[in-house]
């Protein structure tokens, strides 16, 4: 008997160590988000994230069927209006551009899941994600809003409505709404767990959808909560949510935990555009391996309970997974 453990070991060969891992993802596990534009032909990079496009309706049908040869489960839609308005009626509209892109996505693969982001932030000139009155978000008149954004995407035929708006009452507003409707089926993943981040800075360059005025601290988490992160996901699941979201992913993995220890709904954890936009940055002054990078920093959030990911990492990571 020695004084101590031989922890090397179980890591002495490949075959050993496959055989006591504790987490791994797979390409079931990924949501690849996409952004189309209204209008656009063919497709433009954006900016600060490299791979990531701006697609316009026939693009976006090629990318379809390319994200179902990769055997990429879903997608969630992100729209950008050709026009804006107070009403952010682009958010609601039969023909908007995601209620298009639904239906084209659908005839492409009935099989894709298909979730939308239920927001108003890039349909109104204002870019917040409620209604604006007064200089002031106002809670309760945007719910209607919401809750249309979602029945319509319902209706263009979406199978996950996913709002990001952090408006209270929102989830027990889009349930109520499709039950009268009768789209018993849809299924509501809530962002309920959303902070105030800069890492949504790539983003909102891409869909157009930065605040003009003020910032989103009065709907968004403040960063240091995470008592407070437990509240919201408890009423969003009281309100009639399926899943919930934490995001950002990376550096909130110990909400990620936290939500996964104290409810048993199926949880979800979006990988946002910022923490791509790094990894992006990085690798393309050769500074590090995002070959290597990527698969690790997927498996951090299925260690911290994430059961799916959101990311646009999800192609790449599709192609590499074959060969781990
Ligand atoms: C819309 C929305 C945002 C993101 C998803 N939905 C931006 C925001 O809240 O400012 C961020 C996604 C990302 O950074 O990749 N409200």
């Amino acid at each position: 008997m020695g004084g101590f453990q031989r922890h090397r070991r179980l890591r002495s060969s490949q075959a050993m160590r496959n055989l006591i891992r504790e987490h791994e993802w797979n390409v079931g596990d990924l949501i690849y988000p996409m952004f189309v534009q209204e209008g656009l032909s063919g497709s433009e990079e954006i900016n600060a994230m490299p791979g990531i496009y701006h697609h316009g309706l026939d693009d976006f049908r090629r990318e379809i069927g390319q994200i179902s040869e990769l055997s990429i489960p879903g997608i969630i839609l992100f729209g950008i209006p050709q026009e804006k308005d107070d009403e952010s009626s682009g958010a609601y509209a039969e023909n908007g551009i995601v209620q298009q892109a639904i239906r084209a996505a659908k005839e492409e693969n009935p099989e894709l899941l298909v979730m939308t982001d239920v927001c108003l932030c890039q349909y109104n000139p204002a870019g917040h994600c409620g209604v604006v009155r007064g200089g002031e978000i106002v809670n309760d008149p945007s719910l209607n809003y919401i809750a249309q954004t979602a029945l319509s995407h319902a209706r263009a035929g979406a199978d996950v409505v996913a709002p990001s708006d952090m408006m209270d009452g929102r989830v027990q507003a889009i349930r109520r709404i499709l039950d009268e409707e009768e789209f018993h089926n849809v299924v509501i993943l809530s962002y309920a767990v959303k902070y105030a981040s800069a890492f949504y800075g790539p983003f909102r360059d891409a869909a157009h959808s930065a605040p003009s005025f003020g910032d989103r601290r009065t709907y968004q988490m403040d960063p240091p909560n995470v008592r407070e992160a437990v509240r919201e996901a408890q009423s969003d699941i009281l309100e009639g949510a399926d899943m919930l979201m934490t995001k950002p992913a990376l550096s909130y993995l110990d909400v990620t935990r936290t939500i996964r220890e104290q409810f048993n709904v199926p949880l979800a954890t979006y990988n946002v555009s910022a923490e791509y936009s790094m990894v992006k940055a990085a690798a393309a002054k050769g500074w590090i391996d995002e070959r290597a990078m990527i698969p690790e920093i997927l498996t951090s959030f299925k260690r911290a309970g994430a059961d799916f990911i959101l990311t646009y990492h999800a192609k790449e990571a599709a192609v590499w997974r074959k060969d781990l």
